[in-house]
């Protein structure tokens, strides 16, 4: 495996968009619930890649929040296209002497072994650049790779300058490349802006190499998913399909039954336990941890910060929010747990709701081991019930009035059953309730 110890990145992130029709630079796009820069800037790290430069331009601050603290940041004032924007890196990369890494912001699927293994075949190569290509079906929008009949590279040539033939090159450039820092910006230099769209592109940089004695190799990436570029809403979505079905995947192979895939949205940075089963419907968002033999879904919403201990159980309509439910413990239906712990063995009633948030703070509700949550609780937290206690259907559970270990509660505001009986000097156990 090669090291990336010491290759210095680019992101070029700097573009509107024009295509994505938003006000939103397109690099703040989100794919499955982050920001398309991150994905780009991820790949990167888990590569070993350290030394980032991100390009930045339109929605300037907007954009250097989303790629957060540990990168540099170069500034395109103006954008004048892709070459331009590597050149507006210049200053940043002074003194680079190694490989310069360059990816588009707007693909971000590239995968860190794609990333390790154009590293590798550059310096194999010993190239002065290396340009990851890849053959789709649809080259469409693509700059396509011309090749002489020997089968050398030769130039890019983008769609609009594109002779028909051309147009059916299926080979494309992903907008990745590794250069060799010393030969790139004395080329960069000498590009001349492309006669129909008046931009420096960086395309035209490779043939300035190769007449310069300098040796340009292509790295063709396995699977056409991973050079994507979004340039549209419509690639967004398609972007999105790639991602998804890359997590489903990876979860079913771990031993996870994802019963419906096409409407099972998981997001990345999520933990599942083999045996576990997804039912339709559902969506697990990033920071969720599901241990095995559990059961989400139909309709299950798990939100950041869950955790379902083994053999956990999450059904209809239930939202789950920086909750842990502990092992055995069930919520079939129609429920909102936020920032609640529940022990082991709970059940919870159809329409149970922990009421959180008092309009300015967030609280915590804690349901101890073999607690009965009657249907249609509300839990007003902060609030705690007690080891095998259980409220009534309906019953209003207030801020700080804890229910006691094995203490039966009910009504609004839910009072204790056990307690009401003992003062009446009834030391019968309660065996029905009438209020
Ligand atoms: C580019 C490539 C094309 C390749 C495709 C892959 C060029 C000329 N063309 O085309 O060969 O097939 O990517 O997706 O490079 N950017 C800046 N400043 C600018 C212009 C762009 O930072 O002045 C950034 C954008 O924010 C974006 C990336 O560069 O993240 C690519 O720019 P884009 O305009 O989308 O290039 P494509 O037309 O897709
Ligand atoms: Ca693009």
């Amino acid at each position: 495996m090669v090291s990336l110890n010491n290759v210095r990145a680019v992101v070029l992130a700097a573009g509107r968009g024009v295509r994505m029709k938003s006000e939103k630079a397109k690099v703040l796009h989100e794919l499955l619930g982050r920001p398309l820069i991150q994905y780009v800037l991820r790949a990167l790290a888990t590569a070993g890649v350290k030394d980032v430069v991100v390009v930045v331009g339109h929605q300037e601050a907007e954009v250097k929040k989303a790629a957060g603290a540990g990168v540099a940041f170069a500034r395109q004032a103006e954008q004048k296209g892709t070459g331009h924007a590597l050149l507006c890196a210049a200053p940043a990369l002074k003194g680079a002497s190694g490989d310069v890494l360059v990816l588009a912001g707007d693909a971000p699927l590239v995968t860190p072994a794609t990333i390790e293994a154009m590293v590798a075949s550059h310096r194999a190569a010993g190239a002065a650049a290396t340009v990851l290509t890849c053959c789709i079906d649809d080259s469409s929008g693509y700059g396509r790779i011309v090749r002489d009949a020997a089968g050398k590279f030769l130039r890019i040539v983008e769609e609009n300058d594109a002779t028909d033939e051309e147009k059916r090159i299926q080979e494309v450039n992903s907008g990745a490349y590794v250069f060799a820092a010393r030969d790139l910006f004395r080329a960069l230099r000498e590009v001349t802006p492309n006669a129909k769209k008046g931009e420096i592109y960086l395309t035209d940089v490779l043939p300035i190499l190769m007449s310069h004695q300098r040796s340009v190799a292509t790295h063709r990436a396995p699977d056409p998913t991973e050079v994507y570029g979004i340039n549209t809403r419509r690639d967004l979505v398609a972007a999105t399909n790639f991602l998804r079905w890359r997590i489903l995947e990876r979860h079913m192979d771990a031993g996870v039954t994802i019963v419906d895939p096409s409407t099972t949205y998981i997001e990345e940075d999520t933990i599942i336990g083999q045996d576990t089963v997804v039912l339709p419907y559902t969506v697990i968002e990033s920071g969720v941890t599901i241990g095995r033999g559990c059961e989400v879904g139909p309709f299950s919403h798990l939100r950041p910060g869950t955790v379902l201990d083994d053999g956990a159980e999450v059904g209809n309509f239930v939202e789950v929010k920086k909750s842990r439910i502990g092992a055995g413990s069930k919520a079939k239906h129609l429920t909102y747990l936020g920032d609640a712990t529940l022990g082991a063995g709970v059940n919870i009633g159809a329409g149970t709701i922990t009421a959180n948030y008092d309009g300015k703070k967030k609280h915590a509700t804690v349901i101890e081991d073999g607690v009965h949550i009657g249907s249609n609780t509300v839990l007003v937290a902060p609030v705690r019930v007690g080891k095998n206690a259980t409220t009534g259907a309906g019953s209003v559970v207030l801020a700080g009035r804890d229910v006691a270990q094995d203490d039966v509660v009910a009504g609004v505001p839910a009072r204790s059953l056990r307690a009401s009986v003992a003062a009446r000097g009834n030391s019968k156990p309660v065996k029905r309730v009438r209020r």
